[in-house]
């Protein structure tokens, strides 16, 4: 794979991906097999989940960044992680978060009116809005983390996790060494480095802020030696940080190109979001905008944040009637599985009547995947989708948003699923 094919895996499915139930082939040594079978989907991520672990590789490439944090842990020790981080995110606590996400949103859209009617790369500032939103809810805007450098720092790490790395999967990651991934290495440094500073006067605080920080730092505590207890904190702040707020940028960023080539449903939109900003209660705001849940809904399937969900397997086993065997690599694609043809009426339509009620008694539970399934599923799905709907519910009911004429939009796919080279669009005020 070089080139674009290797930043761009998406372009590697065939049509039949999205025909077959299962699609085997060899990859660099490797046998891969892509599941888009539901049931086959359920055994990998549920019923059989401890015969699909993820893959050695992600440990090789995340590890320097994610630690051992929960995200590549494996067996006990992602166990009791998954367990400790449970209280961090009940729906009291992410509606704690909710009136920051309404805040940064209009931060955003109080930017926007200086320079509406114009074009604004939405995807840009959908990226700078979520930052601005985990850096509120992981450690209370903390200066050291929330700038502009910190958030550069973050996307080239971001930019380059993806990429097909041909050293690592050798075991030789000195091999590569292209200006990206040095880059992203810098990031990186810069991540951990800026984190570790801020732990150790968080840790030192006399009366510290009710932020992720201190609810990482307080659960691991109680069963954790201190040392151990910040370490496991800072690993997985930095995971927060990192799988936290790109993906909800692409879904915001999704929503509006589908909604900007949809002017009549934005308008519906629009309308019902502004009835249900009068309410300040944000639980409120999110039950009155019922229809944008929809559209959120159709967009994740559309335009899935995360493309691919990779595991290996640690034993012997068979899906579809294709024998797998233990070191091969099976993958879920959420992109693939969300357009399957036998899974989908239309499915590379837009239609949010694919997520009224009676449509989607009609799904198989593992058709649709986001976030994932199973035990591993996204532990920050609700944070996700609280913060996506009551932003989009705070710029649809101010900005009117249309295509840049003759620019072509395209997606480019490695771990994120992001418009290739950011989101121009048309933005104006709503009268
Ligand atoms: C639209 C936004 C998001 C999408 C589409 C998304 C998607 C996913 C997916 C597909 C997985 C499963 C990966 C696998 O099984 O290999 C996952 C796991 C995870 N996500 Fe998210 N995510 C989003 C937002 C967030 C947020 C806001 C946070 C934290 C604040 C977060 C934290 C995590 C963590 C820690 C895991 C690992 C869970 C585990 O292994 O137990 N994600 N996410």
């Amino acid at each position: 794979m070089t080139g674009e094919l290797r930043r761009n895996v998406i372009l590697s499915w065939t049509e039949e991906a999205y025909e077959v139930p299962i699609l085997s082939r060899p990859l660099f040594g490797f046998h891969f097999h892509a599941v888009n079978d539901p049931d086959a989907i359920r055994a990998v991520l549920l019923d059989r989940v401890s015969t699909y672990a993820k893959p050695a590789l992600l440990g090789r490439l995340a590890g320097d960044l994610l630690g051992r944090g929960i995200f590549a842990a494996e067996g006990e020790d992602w166990r009791e992680q998954r367990r400790l981080m449970a209280p961090v995110f009940t729906p009291a606590a992410i509606k704690g978060f909710m009136p920051g996400f309404l805040d940064e949103a209009r931060v955003t859209a109080d930017g926007w009116a200086a320079e509406a009617p114009g074009v604004i790369d939405v995807a840009a500032a959908a990226t700078a809005t979520t930052f601005r939103v985990i850096c509120r809810a992981l450690c209370s805007s903390e200066p050291l983390m929330a700038t502009d450098e910190a958030a550069e720092n973050v996307a080239a790490a971001l930019a380059s996790l993806g990429d097909f790395r041909a050293g690592a999967l050798m075991g030789v990651p000195w091999l590569d060494a292209s200006p990206r991934l040095r880059r992203a290495a810098k990031g990186r440094a810069f991540i951990r480095d800026a984190m570790a500073r801020f732990l150790a006067e968080r840790r030192a605080a006399d009366d510290p802020p009710d932020d992720f920080m201190t609810r990482l730092l307080r659960v691991f505590a109680e069963t954790h030696p201190p040392d151990e207890a910040a370490r496991l904190a800072l690993e997985n702040a930095v995971t927060f940080l990192v799988a936290g707020h790109e993906t909800t940028a692409n879904a915001l960023s999704w929503a509006l190109y589908v909604l900007s080539e949809q002017p009549d449903v934005q308008d519906v939109l629009a309308a019902e979001a502004r009835d249900a900003l009068t309410e300040t209660d944000p639980d409120a705001i999110i039950e009155w905008t019922p229809y944008l849940r929809w559209v959120l809904d159709e967009v994740l399937r559309l335009y899935p944040p995360a493309p691919r969900i990779e595991r290996q397997a640690v034993a012997d086993d068979e899906l579809c009637g294709h024998e797998i065997r233990k070191g091969d690599l099976v993958s879920v694609w959420p992109w693939v599985v969300h357009r399957h043809r036998a899974l989908w009426k239309d499915p590379d339509l837009f239609d949010p009547e694919n997520f009224s009620p009676e449509a989607k008694a009609g799904h198989h539970r593992f058709q649709y995947i986001p976030f994932g399934a199973g035990p591993r599923v996204c532990i920050g799905a609700q944070f996700a989708l609280a913060e996506a709907q009551l932003i989009l519910a705070t710029w649809l009911s101010r900005y009117r948003f249309s295509p840049v004429p003759g620019r072509q939009v395209e997606v480019q796919a490695d771990i994120a699923l992001r418009p290739k080279g950011g989101l121009p669009l048309r933005v104006e005020v709503r009268s």
